[in-house]
């Protein structure tokens, strides 16, 4: 009976205990958070705005300011350095502008202020992507290929243009050889011989008797016939 009392005495001063030191760690750390919230307030006055806060591709703008209650404040730009893990000066000024897929990386900002105590901003990451330039390279391809076939097209139409005008030009200039020049008129119809059937036969020089046959033998000159066989 009194071990088990001494027991259940013991147990509840250790519960005491524990919510003491809860009790005074609860307050130490209301301190603690009030002192930090009036640091911050007098002291820490340096906010690192990016503009996007967001990744981009390679090629457009991060723009990182540092804003600041002092505008005199000369403020001094870092980057952490991965390898060497510190953090190096990079820049100053209230503004950092980054494009470059290497200058992706973690940065602050910090300044003095005016009883000498360095302040520091928040981190902040910055990633600039570099993408791969497959569609772009493809894009200008398509871009150059079409351009080549737009001039070919003018040249082809400049070319029919001026082969026409051509053909027009040497039309008017020289005379056309396709039609032919008037010619003299030859008379189809042979003058009319007394022939009493009104044939008129090469060659034949006699008119009283009628053509029948003519002989070789009886040729008066050159395929020329005087008598009948
Ligand atoms: C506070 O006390 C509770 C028990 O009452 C315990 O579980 C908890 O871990 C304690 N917290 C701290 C921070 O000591
Ligand atoms: C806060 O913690 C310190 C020890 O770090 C102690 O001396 C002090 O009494 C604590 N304050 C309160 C209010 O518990
Ligand atoms: C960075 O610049 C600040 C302010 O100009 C200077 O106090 C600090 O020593 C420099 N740090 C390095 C690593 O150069
Ligand atoms: C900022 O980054 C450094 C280096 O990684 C780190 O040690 C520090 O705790 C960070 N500060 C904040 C406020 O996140």
């Amino acid at each position: 009976m009194t071990l088990g009392f001494v027991l259940i005495f013991f147990l509840c001063t250790n519960t005491v205990t524990v919510q003491a030191g809860n009790l005074s760690s609860t307050t130490n750390y209301s301190t603690t958070m009030a002192t930090t919230a009036e640091l911050t307030t007098t002291m820490v006055a340096l906010n690192l705005v990016a503009t996007p806060d967001y990744p981009v591709a390679a090629g457009q703008r991060v723009k990182l300011s540092c804003n600041t209650i002092n505008p005199s404040q000369t403020i001094t730009w870092q980057r952490y350095c991965l390898q060497i893990e510190t953090w190096e000066n990079v820049s100053m000024g209230n503004v950092l502008i980054l494009t470059q897929p290497q200058e992706s990386g973690k940065y602050r900002c910090e300044t003095h202020n005016t009883w000498n105590v360095l302040i520091v901003s928040q981190n902040h990451t910055v990633f600039i992507v570099s993408i791969p330039t497959t569609g772009e390279n493809v894009a200008k391809a398509a871009l150059v290929l079409s351009v080549l076939i737009l001039i070919a097209i003018i040249a082809g139409v400049l070319w029919l243009f001026w082969k026409r005008s051509n053909d027009d030009l040497s039309a008017l200039n020289t005379p056309k050889k396709d039609v032919p020049a008037p010619s003299v008129v030859i008379p189809k119809v042979l003058p009319p011989k007394d022939d009493p059937d009104g044939d008129v036969y090469m060659n034949y020089t006699s008119t009283t008797q009628a053509y029948s046959d003519l002989n070789p033998a009886n040729m008066t000159g050159d395929d020329c016939y005087s008598t009948l066989s």
